[in-house]
């Protein structure tokens, strides 16, 4: 079936459609994904033909949720975006219990909901921050995670973790886990902190049907989930979920989501890097004592990715290229120098000088993948397309998974106006670097002058994640990444051109 016929084709936008009518999921029937996961679910129910599979999908409830499982996206790790953990754990939580306790005897209970929670790291990461602030001897904490994909919501019950969970672990939190398994490389979740929290299957479309309690709560996740919805949809989920929060609570959202409409009355606030949502009227935002900032969006922006201080033009043409050092690209750091060098003098329109540089470089290194890519970049820059796509070609067959040139090919096919030839290769180079928001931020332009505007959106919102990845990270690996010191212009800029277009949409 991956080589689709016409009758498969609409069939498989039919199941796409059905898939975003009962969970929000917007996946094209296009995506190999869906193709992949169908054929697997065709084959486990014995079922004939794709039209026959879609039916049994349609009339049965559990069809739907082992698809759903299949083509869900669970990504998740221990303390993402650390930030507003923190902000959790020292400004939140200590101002909800002391506010609940004022002019009463009774011991507070403080609700807290993971929505979309996948394999559980976040709803842990909440239980852990509970524990970190020491107010447990002081409230009832209820912290409940649910998702609609119940194979994560099993392996969240289990809490026993690989290392992947925590690649990205900033916080020192070995203490909560215990060693798990013979070759003690997993980790198991203490008993103490598993029962600090529990676990549903439940969808974020039919929350009242949630077997447990979902109101008033004091703090409410929901993050990175509603990117892969579209935005009828996200409207209304977070309207539903507004309706759910305590008017002193919060709302964490992911980076990607930060777009929310004003008539939720909800004001973005942040302490310390760490943003969230509060509702308007909330006691704290006209306490004068409050140290946190109520912020607009653009705020939170500069707060999320900082802007550095030589702030480029607006940037909405190719002429105009947003970033002048390919970033991200891993360099080998013996080369640096040079590479700095070329670059510096592309930037002040010096080619001849960059162009000696990059010469000098590649008689010593003649495979030096970053050089060769500078080489394409200087050209398009001087304007000599087909030298640059040559040596993006030339690039290519030395390593085929080098980010850049394909990325430079786009960028050529996209000033030409070959949108679909563009779209390919911005597809490659974001094979060869899946947070590579430059390459997504184009793709997703292109697909706007398209006029495909769903495809658009996911792409802008695929480009907010990266950069909030890369920023999230840069502590740790920006050293490595070429023209890092100029990242957070680069990243600030495209994060406002994306938020303009996600507006537009
Ligand atoms: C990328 S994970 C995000 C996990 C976690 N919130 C985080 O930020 O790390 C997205 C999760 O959203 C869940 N999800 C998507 N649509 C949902 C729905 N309609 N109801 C409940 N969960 C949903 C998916 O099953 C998936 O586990």
């Amino acid at each position: 079936m991956i080589t689709t016929t016409i009758n498969e084709l609409s069939t498989l936008q039919e199941i796409s459609n059905f898939l975003e009518t009962n969970s929000g999921l917007n996946i094209s029937s296009e995506d190999i994904n869906l193709k992949l996961s169908v054929q697997r679910r065709m084959k486990e129910s014995n079922s004939e033909s794709i039209d026959q599979y879609k039916s049994i999908l349609q009339s049965d409830t559990n069809e739907f949720k082992k698809l759903y499982d299949l083509v869900s996206t669970t990504e998740t790790y221990f303390f993402r975006d650390l930030r507003q953990f923190r902000a959790l754990e020292k400004f939140l939580l200590p101002e909800i219990v002391n506010m609940k306790k004022k002019g009463t005897t009774r011991r507070p209970k403080v609700t807290i909901m993971s929505c979309a929670c996948s394999t559980g790291e976040e709803t842990y990461s909440i239980a852990m921050a509970v524990k970190r602030s020491g107010l447990e001897s002081m409230a009832d904490f209820e912290i409940t995670g649910f998702d609609l994909n119940s194979f994560a919501i099993e392996k969240a019950k289990e809490g026993i973790y690989t290392p992947h969970s925590f690649r990205e672990r900033k916080a020192s939190i070995d203490e909560y886990f215990e060693v798990h398994g013979e070759n003690r490389k997993n980790k198991m979740v203490r008993s103490d902190i598993k029962r600090m929290v529990s676990f549903h299957v439940g969808n974020l479309k039919h929350l009242e049907q949630l077997p447990c309690e979902f109101i008033n709560a004091d703090i409410i996740f929901l993050r990175n989930a509603l990117i892969y919805f579209k935005k009828s949809a996200r409207l209304e989920i977070l309207a539903n979920l507004r309706t759910r929060l305590d008017s002193n609570g919060a709302l964490f959202l992911g980076v990607a989501e930060m777009c929310l409409p004003d008539h939720l009355n909800l004001q973005s606030t942040e302490w310390n890097s760490g943003f969230f949502f509060r509702p308007t009227n909330a006691t704290h935002l006209v306490s004068k004592k409050s140290k946190v900032t109520t912020t607009t969006i653009k705020d939170i922006l500069k707060l999320v990715v900082p802007e550095a201080s030589t702030v480029s033009k607006e940037l909405t043409t190719f002429e105009k290229l947003p970033d002048k050092k390919l970033t991200p690209v891993k360099v080998h750091k013996q080369v640096i120098s040079s590479y700095d060098k070329a670059l510096w003098h592309i930037e002040r329109k010096l080619f001849d000088e960059a162009k000696a540089e990059i010469v000098s470089h590649l008689k010593n290194a003649p495979h030096d993948l970053q050089m060769l890519s500078l080489l394409a970049y200087l050209y398009t820059e001087q304007g000599s397309l087909s030298l640059a796509k040559k040596t993006c070609q030339d690039t290519i067959q030395i390593d085929s998974l080098t980010t850049a040139p394909h990325y430079i090919l786009g960028l050529i096919e996209f000033k030409e106006k070959n949108y679909t030839d563009a779209i390919i290769n911005f597809k490659k180079s974001i094979y060869c670097d899946e947070y590579f928001y430059l390459a997504q931020y184009y793709q997703g332009l292109t697909y706007q002058l398209q006029g495909k505007h769903d495809k658009a959106q996911k792409l802008f919102m695929n480009t907010l994640e990266s950069i909030d990845y890369h920023c999230e990270h840069s502590n740790d690996n920006c050293e490595h990444y070429m023209g890092a010191s100029f990242f957070g212009n680069t990243a600030h800029t495209i994060m406002t051109l994306c938020l303009d277009h996600l507006e537009d949409i």
